[in-house]
């Protein structure tokens, strides 16, 4: 059987990284992987109800609040979801994860970092993920791919963005093994073809 892995596709809005998450997708499967794809927040069930809270809800949410209900999902998702697959030999991708909650809860609404790391590794029950790609663009490419319809986090403004994105930076300068950047700034197939490289040096590590 093959062994089960866990990849975390991650950045700011509007980077790209669900397109490369399924680049990556049709790519593995076509080699005869096993591959799910699920997301953070709402991957379904449960989650689904959580996301439609976290990105429309429009009332006043606190910031703690706000990222207890992340904390929430990702308990919920790495339980029910992400485990059971790795457990039968699938590569699972996820389009968001622990690090999403660093970069917008920590950097980008200023809580404590040590505080979120210390409540993800409770929400994960200690699982991370073997390999991370941070997808790294400016603002300007971000808000020109998302376009006019923006959710709740979207539209919290460029000095946000602008946090978040530093985080995701600061995330990869300290855990470099496992968080890997990527330029988003490149075309689709360019941005795929530098992820390739990386992904087949992690899988024959
Ligand atoms: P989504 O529509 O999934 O956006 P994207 O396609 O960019 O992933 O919305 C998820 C939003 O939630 C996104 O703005 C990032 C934010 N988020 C957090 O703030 N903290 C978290 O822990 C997670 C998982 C997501």
């Amino acid at each position: 059987m093959q062994k089960g892995l866990f990849i975390t596709f991650e950045g700011a809005d509007g980077c790209g990284k669900t397109t490369q998450l399924n680049l990556l997708k049709n790519y593995l499967e076509a080699e005869g992987f096993d591959v799910l794809v699920t997301r953070e927040p709402g991957a379904k069930g449960l989650g689904e109800k959580v996301r439609e809270i976290l990105l429309n809800y429009d009332g006043e949410v606190s910031d703690r609040c706000e990222s207890f209900l992340f904390l929430a999902d990702r308990a919920q998702h790495i339980d029910i979801i992400v485990n059971p697959a790795i457990k039968k030999g699938k590569i699972v991708l996820c389009d968001r994860h622990t690090d999403s909650t660093v970069a917008y809860q920590g950097y980008g609404r200023g809580l404590n970092i040590e505080q979120i790391n210390m409540l993800n590794n409770l929400a994960t029950n200690g699982r991370k993920p073997d390999l991370t790609f941070v997808f790294d663009v400016d603002i300007e490419t971000s808000m020109s791919r998302v376009g006019n319809q923006k959710d709740r986090m979207e539209s919290a403004g460029k000095e946000f963005f602008n946090r978040v994105r530093q985080g995701y930076l600061e995330i990869a300068k300290k855990d470099p093994q496992r968080v890997k950047i990527l330029d988003a700034t490149k075309t689709i197939e360019e941005v795929f073809n530098d992820l390739k490289l990386i992904f087949n040096e992690t899988l024959s590590r």
